[in-house]
């Protein structure tokens, strides 16, 4: 796991929009998967501005949402699904239909039928290349909350109360932020060949702790990361506060052989 401690949000936005431009050169047919919240808005800001300066194109390639709220009208400006479109497919150029989120409708097949589709699509269209990451105060990612299966596939989850309470800034009333999600499972995102989780501010810092130096546990479940080949977290002073190595973090990365990239 590489840790790099940046100055400001915008600077890992640059960071992780330079990994997946690296990406798309390589390969323009790539696979992205797709975080909403407030931890991935550098990383979508700098990717439109690197659209704008023709410097990347997604028109050949795809992107999976890592989550969804059950129970929003379609179309409701928090769903995640909305929430991609305005924040990331309205600066980028992907084609129509390249960017896919969880099927959380109320339809005859049913949400346990859609989630396994949905891990077979994302398996289907190659798997994640590169998967954008925020955490929890409680330690989750996508909404894997304390306690979640480590080898876990796309399903539904109840939100505990902290995390409603954490997003009940995106709402007109804590009330409407729903109780229930599809998210994909943390087995479903340890398949994504590198995942780069952000995190920024200080009320984040004992959870990017725990998850990057503190037991492999089900309690944390951003701590299975530990457990990937490529993983890069990318932090902000204050989010980096309760990390014990930091020290050897920032001199790892600034030793950093140029050709290594993130
Ligand atoms: C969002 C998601 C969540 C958030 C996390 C942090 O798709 O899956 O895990 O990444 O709740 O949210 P922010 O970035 O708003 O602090």
């Amino acid at each position: 796991m590489e840790v790099v401690i940046v100055g400001s949000p915008e600077e890992a936005g640059r960071l992780a929009g330079g990994a997946i431009t690296s990406l798309l050169a390589n390969k323009p047919g790539a696979v992205l998967g797709v975080a909403t919240g407030s931890s991935p808005l550098p990383v979508y800001a700098d990717l439109g501005r690197r659209r704008q300066a023709g410097e990347l194109s997604f028109a050949a390639a795809r992107a999976f949402l890592l989550d969804e709220y059950v129970g929003l009208p379609a179309g409701h400006p928090q769903s995640y699904r909305a929430f991609i479109a305005s924040e990331l497919e309205a600066r980028v150029d992907f084609a129509p239909g390249a960017v896919q989120g969880p099927d959380v409708a109320d339809d005859s097949e049913g949400i346990p039928a859609a989630c396994e589709r949905y891990d077979a699509d994302i398996a289907a269209a190659g798997g994640v290349d590169i998967q954008v990451l925020g955490i929890g105060t409680d330690g989750h990612i996508g909404f894997n909350e304390p306690g979640s299966s480590l080898g876990s596939r796309t399903r539904l989850k109840t939100l505990t109360a902290r995390t409603r309470a954490d997003n009940a800034r995106f709402f007109a009333a804590p009330e409407e932020v729903p109780r229930h999600v599809v998210t994909q499972g943390i087995g479903t995102i340890l398949d994504a060949r590198h995942i780069v989780l952000l995190a920024f501010g200080s009320a984040k810092a004992p959870a990017v702790a725990a998850a990057v130096e503190g037991p492999v546990t089900a309690m944390v479940p951003a701590s299975a990361l530990q457990l990937h080949r490529h993983v890069t977290v990318v932090v902000d002073h204050p989010a980096a506060a309760d990390l014990q190595l930091a020290g050897y973090y920032r001199e790892t990365y600034t030793a950093k052989p140029s050709w290594q990239g993130l």
